[in-house]
């Protein structure tokens, strides 16, 4: 059983003294109070009636408070000017509440009730070119993200989407029909071998027509063109998952594009023939233009005047397939934000044409990775970062610290801060890449919150007091409990808005606080046995909120640092 949050319990209590008065019971939630110094916590909802019923607020919070007085779980209920409640809850009810939270296995966690459904589509590396720097973003928030959904009881499932087919896969046949090769090629060779073939067939038409009639062929199922293909794709997964090892990343499903190339064509046909796809100047689009559109969303192209199936024509069969096969609540997909658009027209076009099912259909966008220039960020000759490349600089930074004997772990450290650091920045903005900043052992990174990880683990190693029983006596005590309260909200807000960021703020202020309070509260010092164990109880839910946090980032945690 989940502990119900704190919050949520002081709602129900205060909404049914709203509720006794005649008011609606949801005008009593309570939040967390801004003035800590004032109050711990507050609800506004008597302004908000007031104005319905047009009364005088300070007296409908006035009357609540009365109602709520003679509650032994409320310490002080008062209404202040113009119509605030301010809330303070007993010591009693506070500690018995914290006790239940270090005691859950969730640690007062979010679960929700209503677990959904969901296909997480992110990462997407393509076939025969290297991951690079654009991919970190996807693949850690979209590996974030599937970790807090699981974490909340949801039921997810995650598919790597390999960009493994299309035109570039023809022009790498092509070119390997060209020169004649017969060995077969590296990985190497293949991420030399794409971008010289591309070039040449923007150049060259003779040569695109070869790549095209090449995609054709491997579609049609030329048996030799399948097993070039096969191999591309071989020596490019292996590369793939080798990274994503480094961060520790795995999918449930390694499906690509290629996945559904045998779903396009009836698609297509079914779509011509119900009347969903029109013809327009030799293409075949479907119209996803909306009147209450503020910018004009031009058509999906569905297919090409040539023939020839788009980047679209895949992601709307892909997402027939998954209804089909999952009927899924949530398609989410981690994509950059200039996709934004790209999303938007198949989106439609899926609801439009049917293929949706009961899912939503939703894209999380975010910006990119930039050098200190603000441009995104590049190699120093100027050329895209490799993500290998990338985690080996962050690797390297923490090595430096280990090797000066600040740090343990170089490799847990460089890629904690490399993980943090792309999270705790909103998605959407885009941040610049600052590999000291992001090593640092100070200051809101990733390090630091291994470090507190570790710190407060090893001080509950260190002490041989049993854990006893929560009980909130100090203000110092109870802002650290004030603070561990806000855990299942942090969650929630991070599921609502898709955004590990916001647990990333959370774990660094809990960490803060801890501090703080040990500073003023020891343990194993404690004035008394009762003292300390209850104070390594703290402790306990703290270590657990962290930890939790950090899985939820995808962080893991060494030993000892
Ligand atoms: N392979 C694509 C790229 O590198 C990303 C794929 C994203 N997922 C999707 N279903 N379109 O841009």
């Amino acid at each position: 059983m989940a502990v119900t949050p704190l919050l949520e319990q002081l709602s129900t209590i205060v909404g049914e003294a709203f509720a006794q008065l005649g008011y609606p019971a949801e005008r009593g939630k309570v939040v967390i109070s801004t003035r800590w110094d004032l109050a711990q916590f507050q609800c506004n909802g008597a302004m908000a009636v007031a104005k319905e019923a047009k009364k005088n607020p300070l007296e409908i919070a006035e009357a609540v408070a009365k109602i709520l007085f003679p509650d032994t779980r409320f310490a002080r209920v008062a209404a202040v000017a113009p119509g605030f409640l301010n809330i303070d809850i007993s010591d009693k009810f506070f500690s018995a509440h914290v006790q239940a939270m270090a005691q859950d296995e969730h640690f007062g966690g979010f679960r929700t009730d209503e677990p959904l459904n969901i296909i997480l589509d992110y990462c997407g590396p393509n076939v025969a070119k290297p991951m690079h720097v654009g991919h970190l973003r996807s693949s850690v928030i979209g590996n974030s993200l599937y970790r807090i959904f699981k974490r909340a009881g949801h039921r997810v499932t995650s598919d790597i989407h390999l960009g493994d087919w299309g035109l570039p896969m023809g022009m790498l046949i092509a070119e390997i029909k060209r020169t004649g090769r017969t060995e077969p090629v590296t990985l190497e060779e293949l991420e030399v071998m794409y971008p010289k073939a591309a070039a040449e067939c923007k150049e060259d038409p003779a040569k695109l027509e070869e790549a095209r009639a090449a995609v054709q062929a491997l579609q049609d199922g030329n048996e030799e063109y399948r097993a070039l293909w096969r191999h591309f794709v071989d020596v490019s997964v292996k590369k793939v998952i080798a990274n994503l090892e480094r961060l520790d990343i795995d999918f449930d499903l390694w499906l690509g594009e290629s996945d559904v190339q045998n779903v396009i064509p009836p698609m297509v046909e079914e779509l011509k023939g119900n009347g969903k796809a029109i013809a327009s100047e030799g293409a075949w689009i479907v119209e996803v233009a909306e009147p209450t559109d503020k910018n004009e969303i031009p058509p999906m192209l569905l297919v090409k005047s040539d023939g020839a199936a788009l980047y679209s024509t895949t992601d709307l069969a892909t997402i027939k397939q998954r209804v089909e096969e999952y009927n899924p609540d949530l398609i989410l997909y981690v994509v950059d934000q200039r996709q934004h658009l790209h999303f938007e027209q198949v989106f439609r076009a899926a609801r439009k044409v049917g293929y949706a099912g009961k899912a939503k259909l939703e894209h999380k966008g975010y910006g990119t990775v930039n050098g200190k220039d603000g441009k995104p960020f590049k190699t120093r000759t100027g050329g895209v970062m490799k993500l290998e490349d990338l985690i080996q600089l962050c690797v390297d930074a923490a090595g430096q610290k280990e090797a000066a004997g600040e740090v343990n772990e170089a490799e847990a450290i460089g890629i904690a801060a490399l993980k943090f650091a792309d999270l705790s920045s909103t998605s959407i903005s885009g941040y610049v890449f600052d590999v000291d900043k992001f090593v640092s052992t100070e200051g809101k990174t990733g390090p630091y919150l291994q470090y507190a990880c570790v710190r407060v683990h090893s001080l509950m190693e260190k002490s041989d007091i049993p854990l006893g029983r929560i009980s909130l006596t100090l203000s110092a005590e109870r802002a650290l409990a004030h603070m561990a309260i806000r855990f299942p909200n942090a969650m929630r807000e991070a599921i609502d808005a898709r955004e590990p960021s916001i647990l990333c703020e959370f774990a660094y202020e809990l960490a803060q606080a801890f501090s703080k309070f040990y500073a003023a509260c020891p343990i194993a010092k404690a004035e008394d046995a009762t003292t300390a164990a209850s104070r390594l109880g703290l402790a306990k839910l703290v270590h657990g909120q962290i930890s939790a946090c950090l899985d939820m980032l995808g962080i893991r945690v060494p030993e000892r640092m």
